[in-house]
């Protein structure tokens, strides 16, 4: 298909601020589950960054809690991950001017009594540094621990202090269904207020994530079509080719269900499918977004669909089944792909299916929603179609790339050029945001973080909505755990899933897009 670059000119760019003026006051933050992989892959990484784009206070402090006595190998370990994740050289200085804000603290999450030890450290290094009252608690544990955690930080008062900003960052899963987030949520606002409460979901960091809002409601020929009236249907497809990476005993409680759908997936769904926030102020949006999850009647179980991947052949190589995975049961009924059929009973969308679909060990990596608008009247082509000279005219499609490829593409119908009748062909308009800024966009951790530190809860899952999106999935979960699938694995790994995924746009006369990407 024939593609049309989309630029932006640097003069454009010249009144935008090439950083946030807003600095969080010096505080120290607390990562619980600090020896795990994603204090490693994403947190200290994107803190490295936040501080050399000099967004992070001059006063701060890292405090890595695990439960291994670590000392040096902590910091080894992390300086690693920040070479490797963080695209950093290895003897870049500025690795060891950072690390002069980490020290690690050995503690076991649910021993109550070991919170004095940790408060008192606390204290000694906030004396030691000048720093004030502010804590953030980043719970990026197992998430068993994280209502011990929260529990212990009360009894120690460490959760409302007498001066000073506390919040407290909770990792997902939030919950493992309805009534699991409901307890979690009870525990946590007996001991936070939900203004304290910063429940991450890393996809609302994704600058393409955010640029939804941007795009739906700063320009103004999209939103009068951006309703049933225009829009057939909405895809929205997280398609990735890695596997479980060692994770199996986690993946194994999870599925991708509870993993991706519920919560990231929901997330974009709602930023397609919100009405206009009256601002970006964090109960506006996060109100709109609530409104429309809660649009969503009951889905019956059979328009939710699973999958597991077998062995297969992805990206040119020879993969295992997800059976065989480390620490996975050989005869595992988890889910590794899932899809589902939804509508959303309001005045804008009655009648519009939204089908999202996540998968792991799929033919490419690819995040992107797309939204198909409805055919005009053809008449006048009929005729010629028959010719062979046009391929058939396909409906409008407006695709939100959100990974990789970060961009926005539209598809529409393009005379072909010298043919003696009014031929078709699609063609893309297609706006890229490396190509057009010049850089890609930031990991989302750096933004979330930032944000908690600030006490910026706009990019945060509220309670409400936590539990509306549980509400949502666990009949379906609950369906599923009393019937084993019939055959599983159903896929090829390297496919683009099961078959049942296939049949249950085609009831609907639909069928998934699967050419992604660029
Ligand atoms: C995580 C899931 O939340 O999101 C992982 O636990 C998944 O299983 C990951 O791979 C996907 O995130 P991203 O940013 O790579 O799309």
């Amino acid at each position: 298909m024939a593609t049309v670059q989309m630029k932006v000119h640097p003069e454009d760019l010249s009144h935008v601020p090439q950083a946030r003026e807003r600095i969080p006051e010096p505080g120290i933050m607390v990562i619980f589950g600090a020896s795990g992989d994603l204090t490693k892959r994403k947190l200290l990484p994107a803190l490295f960054h936040l501080k050399q784009s000099g967004l992070l206070p001059e006063r701060f402090a890292i405090v890595g809690v695990a439960r291994r006595p670590l000392g040096d190998e902590f910091a080894a370990d992390m300086r690693a991950g920040i070479v490797e994740y963080g695209g950093v050289e290895a003897n870049d200085p500025k690795i060891d001017e950072f690390a002069k804000h980490i020290s690690y603290y050995a503690l076991s999450f649910d021993d109550a009594s070991a919170y004095a030890g940790l408060k008192a450290e606390l204290e000694r290094i906030a004396q030691e540094k000048s720093i004030g009252g502010d804590r953030l608690f980043y719970l990026a544990t197992a998430p068993e621990y994280f209502a011990p955690i929260i529990e212990n930080l009360g009894a120690q008062n460490m959760a409302q202090p007498e001066q000073g900003r506390v919040g407290v960052v909770i990792e997902k899963p939030f919950g493992h269904d309805l009534d699991s987030a409901r307890e979690l949520n009870h525990q946590v606002n007996a001991v936070f207020h939900e203004n304290q409460v910063f429940r991450i979901d890393h996809y609302l960091g994704k600058e393409t994530v955010q640029n939804i809002l941007v795009f739906r409601f700063a320009n103004g020929i999209f939103e009068p079509i951006w309703n049933r009236n225009y829009i057939d249907h909405v895809q929205i497809t997280a398609a990735e080719t890695l596997g479980v990476e060692g994770r199996g005993p986690f993946y194994e409680k999870a599925g991708a269900l509870r993993d991706v759908v519920q919560n990231h997936m929901m997330e974009l769904l709602s930023f397609v499918a919100m009405e206009p926030p009256s601002s970006f102020e964090s109960e506006s949006v996060r109100r709109e977004k609530v409104k429309a999850w809660r649009a969503i009647p009951p889905v019956p179980v059979h328009d939710a669909v699973r999958g597991q991947y077998g062995p297969g052949v992805v990206e040119g190589q020879k993969v295992i089944g997800y059976r065989d995975e480390e620490r996975v049961n050989p005869e595992s009924g988890t889910e590794t792909f899932a899809a589902v059929r939804l509508e959303i009973e309001n005045w804008r969308w009655a009648g519009v299916p939204f089908y999202l679909r996540a998968g792991k060990r799929l033919k490419k990596r690819a995040t992107e929603i797309s939204i198909q608008f409805k055919q005009p009247p053809l008449l006048i082509f009929n005729r010629m179609l028959s010719g062979g000279l046009c391929q058939e005219i396909q409906p409008n499609l407006l695709t939100i790339r959100i990974q990789p490829d970060e961009g926005i593409a539209l598809r529409f119908g393009a005379k072909v050029p010298s043919t003696p009748d009014m031929s078709v062909c699609p063609v893309n308009m297609d706006f890229d945001y490396a190509a057009a800024f010049g850089k890609s966009s930031a990991n989302g951790y750096e933004r979330l973080l930032l944000d908690a530190m600030l006490g910026d809860q706009t990019l945060f899952a509220h309670r409400d909505g936590v539990e509306t999106t549980w509400a949502l999935y666990t009949p379906i979960l609950e369906a599923w755990a009393t019937k084993n699938p019939e055959v599983f694995p159903n896929y090829f790994a390297g496919t683009w899933g099961p078959d049942c995924a296939d049949r249950l746009l085609e009831r609907s006369g639909h069928v998934w897009r699967n050419n992604l990407g660029r």
